[in-house]
């Protein structure tokens, strides 16, 4: 039987899951491929660290890994830019493939590691960057292959989609939500890149990327996180019939523009993505052949995470190691279109306006929206329970371009009668 080995960099709650499924599932895959696969290395910061599972072969030295040419494949579960970045490069540079879950490399450095890989002939692999355990990656990049993608639209980040749901479904708030979310070990070492939806913008570019064949820069994509969702906006969304979620769209505005952005928007009940809760995720895509699409799965935790690694292992020792063309996993620009900016984009809004009652608010702020073209299709005032004076008018809009809804609420939030800024939540229909 052939062995290959393979070495971790990192051991965290990921490795630590990927080491237990290899252990699982080491009988199955010995069978179905006829590999053996043996986790010879495993880079750590602190060797001494006691650890959930036994695992040997730890070091502290890079070098240990670089210099073995007994190992053929190399995990990359470190996180974030640096050292990974280097680390990715000088493992390719030495001969060895790269399996990595790191999304937030791939969007700022894909097209360069891609770039090198293909140069020495190595490969990339990373299911487990997009959506965990779904494997969306590999669907767009082999399943859908026929297809012309003109729409994806996905919930992507698994500690907003959960903080989001424990909102609305308990009133709990934010930071509440957070908490939970980080002792599951779904949020980043650094909770505001989930909070401001970088992490979410991070796997859209890869997605993007890959669906379009462009090359996207982390700020081609207009990103806005949940921090400014109130369970008030929350609760109102239900009663228009609406759920707010953390959304990733990329968006072909004809043949040769894209919208690409990240914020959260309010969709209908009976959208399919609204009944994606808690750390679920979600792709919702458009190929034309293929019609409508939805991937659903576990986007965040240890075990689906080591499903998407394992999986990458598995293909890179039947397919890679034994042959040599691939399909690029990160092409390389050759798709032209332009990424429009969010001031171009159109768009359905809620909008909340905190007041002070007074006789006439409505018309005034209508006033307003109407100077810039923003048609109403929905307005209604109420009051704060235990002060009266007090209160929020609701606006649904009409289609209206970003631009103008931009200058109308910044000319609406110097009016006297606004007791704090205006809420604008978009609604995806
Ligand atoms: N923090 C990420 C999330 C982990 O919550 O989705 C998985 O990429």
């Amino acid at each position: 039987m052939k062995q290959v080995s393979i070495a971790l960099l990192g051991c965290g709650q990921v490795g630590t899951g990927l080491v237990k499924l290899l252990q699982q599932q080491r009988n199955f895959i010995e069978r179905r491929t006829g590999i053996r696969l043996r986790i010879k290395r495993i880079l750590v910061r602190d060797s001494a660290k006691k650890r959930q599972v036994r695992i040997s072969g730890i070091t502290d030295n890079i070098r240990h890994i670089l210099d073995d040419k007994d190992i053929d494949i190399a995990v990359e579960l470190i996180g974030g830019i640096e050292p990974a970045r280097s680390y990715i490069l000088k493992l390719l540079q030495s001969g060895k493939h790269v399996v990595t879950a790191n999304k937030a490399v791939l969007a700022h450095y894909g097209s360069e590691i891609q770039e090198i890989a293909q140069r020495i002939g190595r490969e990339v692999y990373y299911e487990s960057a997009v959506c965990a355990g779904v494997p969306v990656i590999r669907s767009i990049k082999e399943g859908l292959l026929a297809n012309r993608i003109s729409l994806l639209m996905g919930i992507l980040n698994g500690t907003t989609n959960y903080i989001l749901s424990r909102m609305s479904e308990e009133g709990i708030s934010l930071n509440n939500g957070l908490k939970q979310a980080q002792q599951y070990g779904f949020a980043e070492p650094d909770p505001a890149i989930d909070l401001q939806g970088i992490d979410t913008a991070h796997k859209l570019n890869i997605l993007a990327s890959l669906s379009f064949a462009i090359k996207v820069r982390p700020q081609d994509i207009y990103t806005e996180g949940i921090t400014g969702i109130e369970l008030e906006d929350i609760k109102n969304a239900n009663e228009f019939g609406y759920v707010i979620k953390l959304l990733a769209i990329a968006r072909e505005i004809g043949r040769n523009k894209l919208e690409l952005k990240v914020h959260p928007a309010m969709i209908p009940k009976v959208h399919p993505l609204a009944a994606v809760r808690n750390e679920f995720n979600a792709l919702y895509l458009h190929g034309n052949a293929v019609g409508e699409m939805m991937f659903y799965g576990k986007g965040a935790g240890a075990m689906p995470t080591a499903s998407a690694i394992l999986s990458d292992i598995i293909e890179l020792c039947t397919k890679s190691l034994t042959y040599s063309h691939q399909l690029s996993h990160f092409p390389n620009a050759w798709g032209h279109k332009r990424i429009i900016s969010m001031d171009e984009t159109v768009s359905l809004h809620y909008l909340r306006f905190p007041i002070v009652d007074k006789p006439g608010v409505i018309g005034k702020i209508a006033t307003i929206l109407g100077n810039h073209n923003i048609s109403i299709y929905g307005a209604t005032a109420s009051l704060v329970p235990v002060k009266k004076a007090l209160g929020n008018v609701r606006v649904l809009t009409k289609k209206a371009k970003e631009s103008e809804i931009k200058r109308a609420i910044s000319e609406i939030n110097r009016l006297p009668i606004m007791r704090g800024r205006a809420v604008i939540i978009r609604i995806e229909e």
